[in-house]
């Protein structure tokens, strides 16, 4: 990687890092886990995972990357030559792989539902009705690959235009467009007649709700909302520039994510409340892929305009995967740039191929071949759950114990200081979070959540 490959504004730096937070992940499924898991309790756990161990194992991450300027598995070889600590890179990728696998078919859904919303086929329709056309299409073999294999090739062009022509460009139009919509929609769900009792039924804390295995999946949710433990934002900060401030960039990174989440939980349970609909008498309303494909649609049909909004709602889910998918494919041509010293358009278009095969299964997976299981989840369920919920936070484990216990101190003061040139106080709160509190927390979460403690 050339010391060309450089993100070119810092507009640009925030633009792509929270373009790759900010995603399905924020929209689709924090609302859901937390609507599920004790509401306003589990916002209280999910922010604490944010602070105690998102933002230091970002920052860790920022570290790695800027100092290696490489990939994911060639920065650890440089900075730790001669040992196995690049092996993480390679967790990471697996990891990488997984989750683009499965989230390019929800990423295919979203532009079906986009399609139909321009088309004005999710109009008049009832809930029933919706269910049954949700679950033939997710079903179906066909249809749900068609639009997954172009969400790939949307992809596609914008990773082999490069990383300030294409990754970069596309962010700085796409993000600024999704915080308008998402406020847009805020405005409108909060004034809708009614819309205080979603709002109180979203934060509302039940701390009952609140068990071992709620605490590991908020912790899940927090690494995979932060797009962290995967190596993405090593690869994205060694595309950052020597002036670019690590920790306030992690801070803003995490602030906002954290904002896009909660924004959708406002937007998502006042708009229910408001069409009759309660989440806490019809559990099913707000379970997994249902939230936003069967209940918001007939949440959006009984507004006036119900069209416009439905246009809205599923452009926004498809900037927001886009902006994700594009960072988690950039982990891989990167390293397949760097180590097979492949050019970026034959790097894009073997990893569009691999995850063109892996998407194809993974629809597969919930319809013809919905009977072969895994540990009794189907493939996608499986995959998710091994990936999203083990493999990242143990990634972010590894990345934390590199930090604080293998690369030299300085190094990392260098690092998050810009060498010295910026006074931080909190550098060393920082680093004892990265050497001590997230490593051990990450181990106490998994240890109480598996049920050895
Ligand atoms: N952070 C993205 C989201 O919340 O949807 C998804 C994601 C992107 C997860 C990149 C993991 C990742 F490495």
């Amino acid at each position: 990687m050339g010391e060309q490959t450089k993100f070119a504004t810092k507009l640009g730096i925030i633009a792509t890092t929270v373009g790759s937070a900010v995603g399905l992940g924020n929209i689709w499924r924090f609302p859901y886990e937390a609507g599920m898991n004790g509401g306003g309790a589990f916002l209280m756990v999910y922010i604490l995972c944010v602070l105690i161990l998102g933002i230091p194992v970002m920052c860790a991450e920022f570290v790695i990357g800027r100092r290696s300027k490489s990939d994911t598995v060639d920065a650890f070889r440089k900075l730790a030559p001669g040992t196995r600590w690049h092996y993480i890179g390679y967790i990471g990728i697996l990891a990488s792989v997984l989750i683009l696998g499965y989230y390019m078919v929800i990423s295919g859904w979203t532009l079906e539902y986009l399609f139909k919303a321009f088309t004005n086929d999710l109009a008049g329709k009832t809930a029933a009705e919706f269910k049954a056309e949700q679950n033939a299409f997710i079903q179906s073999d066909f249809r749900p690959l068609l639009w997954a294999y172009i969400f790939l090739f949307i992809n596609y062009i914008i990773l082999s235009r490069g990383v300030q022509k294409g990754i970069e460009k596309m962010s700085n139009i796409l993000m600024p467009l999704l915080f308008v919509i998402l406020v847009v929609f805020c405005v409108r769900s909060l004034t809708l007649p009614g819309s205080s009792k979603g709002l109180s039924f979203f934060l509302h804390p039940d701390f009952s709700k609140i068990t071992p295995q709620v605490i590991i999946r908020a912790m899940g949710q927090a690494f995979f909302s932060l797009s962290l433990g995967m190596g993405i934002l090593i690869t994205y900060s060694s595309y950052f520039n020597a002036k670019t401030h690590l920790i306030k960039t992690a801070t803003t990174v995490a602030l906002l994510d954290t904002s896009v989440a909660i924004l959708a939980g406002v937007i998502i349970f006042p708009a229910m409340f408001a069409c009759g609909l309660n989440p806490a008498t019809d559990s099913a309303s707000v379970v997994g892929p249902d939230l936003v494909f069967v209940t918001l649609p007939n949440v959006f049909n009984q507004m006036p305009v119900s069209t416009l909004w439905s246009v809205l709602f599923f452009l926004l889910l498809t900037v927001a995967a886009l902006t994700s998918t594009v960072s988690l494919f950039e982990v891989t041509v990167a390293f397949l740039i760097n180590y097979m010293h492949m050019s970026r358009k034959k790097a894009t278009r073997i990893m569009m191929l691999i995850v063109a095969v892996l998407s194809t299964i993974f629809s597969l997976s919930i319809g013809s071949w919905s009977q072969v299981r895994i540990l009794g989840k189907t493939i996608f369920d499986a995959c998710d759950y091994f990936s999203a919920i083990i493999l990242l936070p143990v990634g972010g484990l590894l990345i934390s114990i590199f930090i604080g216990w293998v690369l030299k101190r300085h190094i990392s003061r260098e690092e998050l200081t810009n060498r010295n040139k910026l006074h931080e106080p909190l550098f060393n709160a920082i680093f004892f979070s990265i050497k001590y509190i997230a490593p051990i927390i990450i181990i106490l979460i998994f240890l109480s959540g598996f049920g050895i403690i």
